[in-house]
């Protein structure tokens, strides 16, 4: 029990209860006012990590006595951003525009900001500027603060702004929202050291920090306690694990803890550095069964020359060894990539390098990107940046060469059959429901609704580029 007529306890979650409960006093007062319940929507943008703080926020929302809706015409907006590449902050701006008209017609609207635009001091600034009707922004290292900020924003008619340089805190045991009730997300670590030369990762999300391997181990026993199946390990750079915790220990032991987990089906994880892909993780991987047959491993460029500049750490050479050697141990995983085209100074031959590694690795799927300027990092004040037609025609082949060949990989599962996690009803064909592979391919096959949440054996008939058709066996 807390008691509000008392200040507020310093520790952490216990302070972020206390507001939690503060909060909800506050929306039981306007319920009343307004005679309904108060709705709230979270819009992700971004990547996984992004996906699961917004269940963070969720689960905050969910207490403080909002009822989520997908629609933004809610009385509480929150976006959680990305700032990747420059088109995640500009869809940002655009769609605060049509916020603004929500909030001139239902003047008790709030809007909140959060995520790794929020990061970038000039993004504050023009917010403050030219945005006034935001009511709260907060940036990565404190979203655990979401309940106190929320009670703030509350009480104030200002905008309130709160956002923190970095943190070496990790605060656990706060409420969780899951969007699916059979799979979750779970942070291993935050935060990325690369400093690759094109990304504003590093910057925005701070220093590298791993959660305790005990920690980890006791959220996914209590997700599995909870019905969860498969679990997603995230981390920008997963491989680099437990280097700096006081009892260090290495990525492939905290999975070796987490496989023995009585009750969990699969585990997948998010992202692999090359530089720092042991021989014990694919060893490990090559173990057990329950580790899903898919590896993400950006590439970025094939070009040795311009991973250097990068500051990748790796040569072409190398990638393509450490592909094979894994293709080698686990036959049957799905090898997927990100790759820039147009990064300064990447010429033909460069980019013909790129396209030599995609034919030779075979990639199952590609995230193909153009190359986007970063103010802040040093390949943005890079001399030779690359003419937009030069880049785009690059893009194009790319992305041709890389459809085709995932094309082509997909159809060596064609009449296997393979164990299914049912993950939702689909939505253009009646009586169809749709799950994953353990290598991530998609499948649609006829089946009742009831069966969202098991593991179930379909036989994969035909393959359709992306996705499959398949039928239950049994
Ligand atoms: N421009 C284009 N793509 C980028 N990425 C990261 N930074 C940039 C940038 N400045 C891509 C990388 C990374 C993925 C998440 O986003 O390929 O792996
Ligand atoms: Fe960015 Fe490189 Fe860190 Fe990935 S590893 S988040 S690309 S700096």
């Amino acid at each position: 029990m807390m008691d509000l007529s008392a200040p507020a306890p310093m520790q952490e979650p216990q302070r972020q209860y206390y507001f939690l409960k503060r909060a909800r006093e506050l929306t039981a007062g306007k319920e009343r006012e307004l005679g309904r319940p108060l709705t709230c929507c979270v819009t992700t943008f971004g990547c996984q990590m992004n996906a699961r703080d917004s269940e963070k926020l969720l689960g905050i929302l969910k207490e403080a006595g909002y009822q989520e809706t997908q629609d933004e015409n809610a009385d509480f907006v929150i976006y959680n951003t990305c700032t990747v590449r420059e088109n995640a902050n500009l869809r940002v701006y655009g769609r605060l525009g049509v916020l603004h008209g929500y909030k001139k017609k239902n003047p008790h609207m709030k809007i909140a900001l959060c995520g790794c635009m929020m990061q970038e001091p000039d993004v504050v600034e023009k917010l403050k500027k030219s945005y006034p009707f935001v009511d709260l922004i907060f940036g990565t290292h404190n979203i655990f603060k979401f309940a106190e900020l929320m009670v703030t924003m509350l009480e104030s008619d200002r905008m309130i702004i709160d956002i923190w340089k970095d943190t070496d805190q990790i605060v656990e045991d706060l409420p969780v929202e899951r969007k699916y009730s059979f799979k979750s997300g779970v942070n291993i670590m935050f935060g990325c050291n690369n400093f690759c030369s094109y990304c504003i990762v590093p910057y925005v999300r701070g220093r590298e920090r791993s959660r305790e391997p005990e920690e980890i181990l006791k959220e996914i026993r209590k997700l599995v306690d909870d019905g969860v199946k498969e679990v997603m390990l995230l981390g920008q750079n997963v491989n680099s694990y437990g280097k700096n915790l006081a009892r260090p220990v290495t990525f492939a032991e905290l999975l070796r803890e987490v496989v023995k987990i009585d009750g969990l089906e699969r585990v997948r994880f998010m992202t692999s550095h090359p530089k720092d892909l042991s021989d014990e993780l694919i060893q490990v991987m090559a173990e057990s069964e329950k580790i899903c047959r898919h590896l993400h491993l950006p590439l970025q460029s094939g070009s040795s020359r311009i991973l250097k500049i990068m500051n990748r750490k790796y040569t072409k050479e190398q990638y393509l060894d450490l592909a094979d050697r894994i293709r080698k141990a686990v036959p049957d995983i799905a090898l997927t990539t990100d790759i820039i085209v147009g990064f300064p100074g990447e010429t033909e031959e460069d980019f013909r390098e790129t396209l030599d590694v995609v034919r030779r690795v075979r990639y199952d799927s590609a995230f193909t990107f153009i190359y986007s300027k970063r103010t802040g990092t040093p390949a943005a004040v890079m001399e030779d940046q690359i003419p937009e037609d030069v880049v785009k025609d690059r893009f194009d082949r790319l992305l041709k060469e890389v459809q085709t060949i995932s094309k082509e990989m997909a159809e060596r599962f064609t009449g296997s059959c393979q164990k299914v996690l049912v993950e939702e009803k689909n939505s253009q064909m009646e009586g169809y429901v749709t799950g994953r592979l353990s290598n991530n391919h998609v499948v649609h096959f006829r089946g009742p609704e009831s069966l969202i949440g098991q593991i179930v054996e379909v036989r994969l008939d035909e393959c359709r580029g992306f996705y499959y058709m398949g039928s239950l066996t049994g």
